[in-house]
């Protein structure tokens, strides 16, 4: 049976839920791919520090480059996180021709220009449905099921870490200190939970989205920013007794003026949305994006937006499809756009009614 050798930089929560599923569900992948993906390598910046799923400790390794010059590495699967390591990493293994798959939205946010522009050149694939909404499948909607159609708004719940807080707020009256500490333990939170709670971290995965469905360029410093640190329990109980729930929306929406091209207006910020609408019941750490589409009219994605499986079965997935196109030779899917030359975003913090 063909193999398909991938090597994975980082081993944390969402590492561990990749091993794992990859482990468990190894024959049906087999079944399925006809091929078997093998991990060759797994990369990792403390030998010390205990993992959550066992592995051949022959396998592991501190120097990332191992991956990068292994030949039988034809996928890299890049879970170390932040921007500058995860940026150095990804650009080695495309320009040596290997495919990426990627959870990591800081740096698509930030660097996704340059990735992709390499990755077309190298006529390689980068695949990142982890990056986004954990394991709901989000990017692939907006990229292939959605092609068709013209989006012309998107709502999202897309950080679980804050709709867990908001969710212990608002049934509990937990404070939000409480509340954080327990998306920490269960593994939702980002390393440094500061990129939750101001909506950062919502920020940069709508920046993901907002080009996938508008084909705009937008960046975290485009987007009207504000986290869920100034709310109290006071504008929870306001909202309850108005008929309202709080909650922190990332909104990308086609602005379209006769005579002028489209623009994009993109925000996060806790919004009161009514208590009976479909965001609103989105609770715990579950991420749901509300699209608009002229063709499709209103639907909507829910499911498990952080933590080890979720976002390790997106990854998962990735890898499947990537190995698909390896073992096919095919040169898989086109990496994304620059952006649309023919739609524009709207100044900074502009909103238009
Ligand atoms: N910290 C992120 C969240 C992890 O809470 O949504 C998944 O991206």
């Amino acid at each position: 049976m063909r193999e398909v050798g991938i090597g994975i930089a980082g081993f944390g929560t969402v590492g561990g839920g990749v091993l794992s599923i990859l482990q468990r569900h190894a024959r049906d992948i087999e079944s399925r791919l006809g091929a078997r993906i093998v991990v060759r390598r797994v990369a990792i910046r403390d030998p010390d520090k205990a993992r959550p799923v066992e592995l051949d400790p022959a396998l592991l390794t501190t120097r990332f480059e191992d991956l990068l010059e292994d030949p039988s590495i034809e996928v890299v699967v890049e879970l170390v996180g932040g921007v500058e390591q995860a940026f150095r990493l990804v650009q080695g293994a495309l320009e040596r021709g290997k495919h990426v798959v990627t959870a990591n939205k800081a740096l698509l946010a930030a660097r996704g220009d340059d990735i992709f522009k390499l990755a077309l050149e190298k006529g390689v694939d980068v695949y990142f449905e982890g990056a986004v909404c954990g394991g709901v499948p989000v990017i692939r909607t907006l990229r292939e099921a959605l092609a068709s159609d013209r989006i012309t708004a998107l709502h999202g719940i897309v950080n679980g870490t804050t709709n867990y807080i908001l969710t212990a707020m608002a049934e509990k009256g937990e404070p939000l200190s409480t509340a954080l500490a327990e998306a920490q333990r269960l593994g939702y939170a980002e390393a440094d939970p500061t990129l939750d709670v101001s909506g950062g971290d919502a920020a940069q995965k709508l920046c993901v989205l907002a080009q996938l469905a508008f084909g705009v360029r937008v960046k975290p410093a485009d987007v009207l920013t504000e986290g869920i640190l100034a709310l109290t329990p006071e504008d929870f109980a306001w909202g309850e007794e108005f008929g309202y729930a709080l909650k922190l929306l990332a909104i990308a929406r086609r602005v379209s003026t006769p005579g002028q091209p489209d623009a994009v207006e993109a925000r996060v910020h806790p919004a009161f949305i009514p208590a009976g609408s479909l965001l609103a019941g989105v609770r715990g750490a579950m991420n749901a994006v509300l699209l608009h589409s002229e063709a499709l009219g209103p639907s909507m994605l829910i499911g498990q937006g952080a933590g080890a499986m979720p976002t390790g079965s997106a990854v998962v997935s990735d890898i499947i499809d990537l190995t698909r196109n390896v073992v096919a030779s095919s040169p898989g899917r086109v990496p994304l756009p620059h952006g649309d030359a023919r739609v524009g975003l709207l100044p900074h913090g502009e909103v238009r009614a």
